[in-house]
């Protein structure tokens, strides 16, 4: 099993992708949110590029079955009825909802691997679960961190290099990484102990406290809270078991 990232989010090669796993990360904030908001009992999420295909969508179902969620500038879309911190995404706002939503990297980038042959959505939240799926698909693996505007990102390549951490904790010798995959790792190690400090000297974690979200950078820290590892499967996000 190899294990390759995509440091920067660029289109991979659709033939790569067939026969691959690959892990979607977006840790501040667009996959802690999907992760969070699966695990507090939403029923599904339909990943949208923009605001106006999302309020599009919503006319599709009845209006107390969705909830419309996401970001611009890392603020609620107007008309929105959540923003994009995963603490909103709790039982009593989207259980037995459908979740429409749409961020500024995070859901494009479902659609840019979308011919992936498993498509996992990773975060701290689930990264132990993702980990164990992984080895159990026992497909050649790609993560692709969604970025920052087309940029690398420091906080999702981390998580990424945590994902390589613990496959090869489990997976030992079988396991061959590619040099960014070994970069990440090392990146990784780096910050084990202290996570939320490389958010702090993250682009986008310095952006969110800007913008008043200091609050969701500890919040999108916590590792394991969860066992589900929600897949992205024809548009949409559903849980696997
Ligand atoms: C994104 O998808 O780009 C992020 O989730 C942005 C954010 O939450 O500020």
């Amino acid at each position: 099993m190899e294990i390759d990232i995509q440091l920067v989010p660029s289109q991979p090669d659709s033939d790569i992708l067939l026969n691959r796993t690959v892990v979607v990360i977006d840790v501040l904030r667009a996959t802690s949110v999907m992760v969070h908001a699966m695990w507090q009992g939403a029923l599904e999420i339909i990943p949208l590029a923009t605001a106006e295909a999302a309020f599009e969508m919503a006319k599709v179902f009845p209006r107390g079955s969705i909830i419309l969620g996401g970001e611009r500038r890392s603020k609620k879309i107007p008309g929105f009825d959540l923003g994009n911190s995963p603490k909103e995404y709790i039982a009593e706002r989207v259980k037995g909802k459908k979740l429409i939503l749409t961020t500024t990297n995070g859901t494009k980038a479902f659609h840019v691997v979308s011919s992936g042959r498993e498509i996992l959505v990773g975060s701290f939240f689930n990264i132990g679960i993702t980990a164990q799926r992984c080895l159990e698909l026992n497909r050649d693996l790609l993560i692709f961190p969604s970025g920052d505007e087309g940029k690398f990102s420091l906080e999702d390549t981390i998580c990424g290099g945590m994902l390589i951490e613990r496959i090869m904790k489990k997976g030992g010798k079988r396991i061959d990484l590619s040099d960014a995959s070994r970069c990440a790792q090392i990146l990784y190690k780096k910050f084990e102990d202290n996570l939320t400090e490389a958010f702090h000297l993250s682009h986008h974690g310095k952006e969110l406290i800007n913008r008043g979200f200091i609050e969701d950078l500890a919040y999108c820290a916590q590792i394991d809270m969860t066992d589900i590892v929600p897949i992205f499967r024809e548009g949409v996000i559903r849980i696997s078991l």
